[in-house]
């Protein structure tokens, strides 16, 4: 049997993890992976998450399971830090997953349940791992346009243009906040638009939010999701832990799906339920305990939303010293989109070949698609990476 195994495509951004920890060079810089560093380039274990796990460890009497959507004290916690007051609680099903690519897998599933025919449309580019799931379920894909490769912001008309030719019941993937790859997000009135095109239609939204409180603040990060959720008769939404609680290896994260009314909450619930249980079982609960009780402890949650504000502002300022140094070194204002861009990563827009170039000779390891995540930077390795950058003729 294991003969007929083929080997299967590695992940670019795995890849990329493995090539720069091999490589011996001192001086190298990761602006691969997304996964927040501070200026040491540490991957902090945040302070609320310290506090919670110590007061678990003191506090927590059993390891039994809990329920195959998990707690639904974290469903109703993630649930009000996502939506607000956006919708009725009783509309939503929710489920706990194995992080936020445990939701996005999940949702995947949820579609092919109930619509085998329906596809689903992603922004191009998207993150891979999207395209690389629905290939695997056998779900047909549709790109629509969404980076401006000359501006470097949202091709805004090439998007609609390309949505309006989903049929009824197509599924359209959306980020949240801070879009993966690029760092280019729809405003206020683009999310009302494309709400406004996707209920014409009959389209449903699924919505993936992985860095709530990366972008613009934790509320305002959550403003296209709950337009959309408050408007639009069903969604989906896939959502993360990873980043913002700073908790990546316990695998937290939460599928929720928004029905118009509590009828058709209830089978969603129990659909939720079942998928866990054919994938996994039941979810992990350590990294979804910690949070619960972040959010559910007024100091806990404060002191959590300080800390998530220092990175947000950290990652503002990098973001304006790189397009600073850009704009010294070549005059010119072209560099300009990394500090409107939002959330950990950017796209330069370049091509595949100056990324290489940029690898082989600075030791500066970026996504292929030219994806820079800003956290990887510091004050230090700012000006190192713009003339990297300019050397190098992007
Ligand atoms: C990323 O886009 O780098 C992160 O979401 C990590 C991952 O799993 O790819």
């Amino acid at each position: 049997m294991f003969e007929n195994l083929k080997s299967q495509p590695a992940d670019k951004i795995l890849m990329l993890m493995q090539a720069f920890r091999e490589d011996p060079r001192e001086n190298k810089i990761d602006l691969g992976v997304g996964v927040y560093k501070n200026a040491e380039g540490v991957t902090p274990v945040m302070r609320a998450i310290k506090a919670a796990e110590h007061k678990l460890w003191e506090e927590q009497t059993t390891k039994a399971y809990v329920g195959l959507a998990g707690d639904p004290a974290y469903s109703d916690a993630m649930i009000k830090l996502i939506l607000g007051d956006a919708v009725e609680r009783g509309n939503v099903a929710a489920a706990a997953t194995p992080g936020g690519t445990g939701a996005v897998r999940q949702a995947f599933e949820l579609i092919k349940m109930a619509n085998p025919g329906a596809r689903v449309f992603v922004s191009d580019p998207t993150w891979p791992n999207h395209v690389s799931i629905l290939n695997y379920l056998n779900i047909e894909t549709v790109v629509y346009r969404y980076f401006d490769r000359e501006t470097r912001g949202v091709n805004f008309d090439g998007m609609i243009e390309d949505l309006k030719t989903a049929q009824k019941g197509d599924v359209i993937l959306l980020h949240g906040c801070c879009h993966n790859p690029t760092g280019a997000n729809l405003n206020a009135v683009q999310w009302q638009e494309v709400i406004n095109l996707l209920n014409e239609r009959g389209l449903i939204p699924m919505i993936d939010i992985a860095y709530q409180g990366f972008g613009d603040g934790l509320e305002e990060d959550a403003l296209g999701v709950r337009l959309v959720a408050a408007n639009c008769p069903e969604t989906l939404i896939a959502a993360s832990c990873s980043k913002n609680f700073g908790i990546y290896r316990e695998r937290t994260g939460l599928l929720m799906a928004v029905a118009n009314d509590a009828g058709g909450q209830a089978l969603n619930q129990q659909t939720l339920a079942f998928l866990n249980r054919q994938n996994y079982s039941f979810p992990p609960d350590h990294g979804a305990r910690l949070v619960t009780m972040i959010l559910n402890d007024e100091a806990l949650r404060a002191d959590w939303a300080a800390e998530l504000e220092e990175t947000r502002l950290g990652m503002l300022t990098l973001r304006q010293g790189l397009a600073d140094e850009l704009q010294r070194l070549t005059g010119s204002d072209r560099f300009s989109f990394i500090a409107q861009h939002r959330g950990m990563f950017s796209l330069l827009g370049t091509t595949p070949d100056l990324v290489e170039k940029m690898r082989v000779d600075n030791g500066i390891y970026m996504v292929g698609d030219s994806r820079l995540n800003i956290a990887g930077l510091n004050a230090k390795t700012v000006p190192i990476l713009a003339q990297a950058i300019v050397d190098a003729g992007v």
